[in-house]
């Protein structure tokens, strides 16, 4: 097989992920792109036969096998694997009626999902000379927010799992970054009605991932107008916590 460079995209089908198969297909490397379907990407495959589609619903561990057969069938090898398939929803808190299910559904998406597939693409990074592990967690994780226990918390444990693997992968040179977005302009956020501050395109999004993952930083958080904002919560949480949601008995 080639000497190209080979990555694995997951959540390919649309948004951040689609933008990314796009950037690494412009820079030539050989793009493997998982998602449950096709999506957005059927118009490139017909185009560009550097890229392949291996279906993959990250939360179906049965598939873990079938699906590293499949991409071997296609590369000999993984260089770089970015984990970014995900989904986000917000808890309302209403008696009785709060979907606390939620909570696993989002756990089980985001971050079993991303245990997964890791288990998936271990094997294949590993038969690589120079693997890196990216994953995808958020500028959520900088500070607590409202709504967001679900969303955060498996942001937060994406986070801590790729900060220990990057430990564990080390003495088998292989590199482990975490990418914390701010808001992008994709299906996933187009849903919201908040205020998204300095929200950007999913292709500025990509290309400034693209570059800063072939420096393989620990972690990249952008864009840094957000990381500014949020350096006070980051540094300071009782102090962030205290403002926004002060107590409501002051036992002083
Ligand atoms: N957009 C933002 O502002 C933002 C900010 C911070 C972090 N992020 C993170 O960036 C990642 C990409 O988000 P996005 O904004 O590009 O969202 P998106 O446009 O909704 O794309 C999500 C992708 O994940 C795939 N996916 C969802 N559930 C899956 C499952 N069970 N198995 C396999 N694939 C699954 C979807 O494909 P199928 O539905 O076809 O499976 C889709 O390709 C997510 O992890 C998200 O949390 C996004």
């Amino acid at each position: 097989m080639s000497q190209q460079n080979k990555v694995w995209i997951t959540g390919a089908s649309s948004g951040i992920g689609l933008a990314l198969v796009k950037h690494y297909l412009q820079a030539d490397w050989r793009v493997i792109a998982s998602a449950r379907s096709e999506g957005d990407l059927s118009e490139l495959m017909a185009t560009d036969s550097r890229l392949t589609f291996v279906p993959f619903d990250i939360v179906d561990k049965t598939k873990i096998v079938s699906v590293r057969d499949e991409i071997a069938k296609q590369v000999d090898c993984l260089d770089c694997a970015i984990l970014n398939a995900g989904t986000c929803e917000y808890l309302d808190i209403e008696g009785e009626q709060t979907d606390w299910s939620m909570m696993e559904r989002i756990m089980s998406v985001n971050f079993f999902g991303m245990v997964n597939s890791v288990e998936m693409c271990l094997p294949l990074l590993q038969k690589s000379s120079q693997p890196h592990l990216v994953g995808i967690s958020s500028q959520a994780v900088q500070a607590a927010f409202p709504r967001a226990e679900a969303y955060g918390a498996s942001k937060a444990a994406i986070r801590y799992f790729l900060s220990s693997l990057r430990m564990d992968l080390n003495p088998l040179g292989i590199d482990v970054t975490c990418i914390l977005p701010g808001f992008v302009d994709t299906p996933l956020t187009r849903k919201n009605t908040f205020d998204m501050p300095f929200l950007m395109s999913a292709d500025d999004a990509a290309q400034g991932m693209y570059r800063a993952i072939q420096k393989r930083p620990y972690e990249y958080a952008f864009p840094r107008p957000l990381s500014a904002m949020l350096w006070l919560g980051r540094h300071f949480p009782k102090w962030w916590l205290k403002k926004l949601a002060p107590n409501k008995t002051d036992n002083s």
